[in-house]
């Protein structure tokens, strides 16, 4: 159901679901040979509940996010929007494989794309 008395963070299925999604999505993120790189050293257990905090409240959960601002993060690392797009795709196919409403993976998808040029560093369409 799609209504609009309930969050998005609600359809995905709240706070356990964030958290088992998130597992399967670092996995494929982490196993993609392109992005991989940028996840040697990181800690990421701080990653990932720093992630799930996002999620939560991007989503419109009851959680708020307390890390670090995502530009001041992610722009020194210099990623590109080819590589963004990858990590999107990861998530797009995650939240299929839950089994996830077609029209609320497109909202999560179109929430996540509005920190683009936080998370990138060119403007280019194919980076
Ligand atoms: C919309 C997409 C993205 C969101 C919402 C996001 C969110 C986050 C968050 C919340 C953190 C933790 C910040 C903290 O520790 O205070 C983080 C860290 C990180 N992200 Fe992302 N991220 C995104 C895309 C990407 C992409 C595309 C990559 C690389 C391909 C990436 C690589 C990293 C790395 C390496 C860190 C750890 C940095 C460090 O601890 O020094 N992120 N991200």
């Amino acid at each position: 159901m799609n209504n609009e008395e309930t969050t998005l963070y609600e359809r995905i299925g709240g706070e356990d679901a964030i958290t088992g999604m998130l597992d399967s999505f670092y996995k494929k993120v982490t196993t993609d040979p392109e992005l991989s790189p940028y996840f040697k050293n990181v800690p990421m257990d701080r990653l990932q509940r720093m992630q799930r905090e996002f999620f939560s409240s991007a989503t419109g959960g009851p959680i708020k996010y307390s890390g670090r601002p995502l530009a001041h993060v992610h722009h020194p690392l210099a990623i590109s929007s080819r590589e963004f797009q990858r990590f999107t795709q990861h998530l797009i196919e995650t939240l299929q494989e839950k089994g996830i409403d077609e029209q609320d993976v497109l909202d999560v998808i179109a929430r996540v794309n509005l920190y683009a040029d936080e998370i990138t560093n060119d403007t280019t369409v194919d980076g």
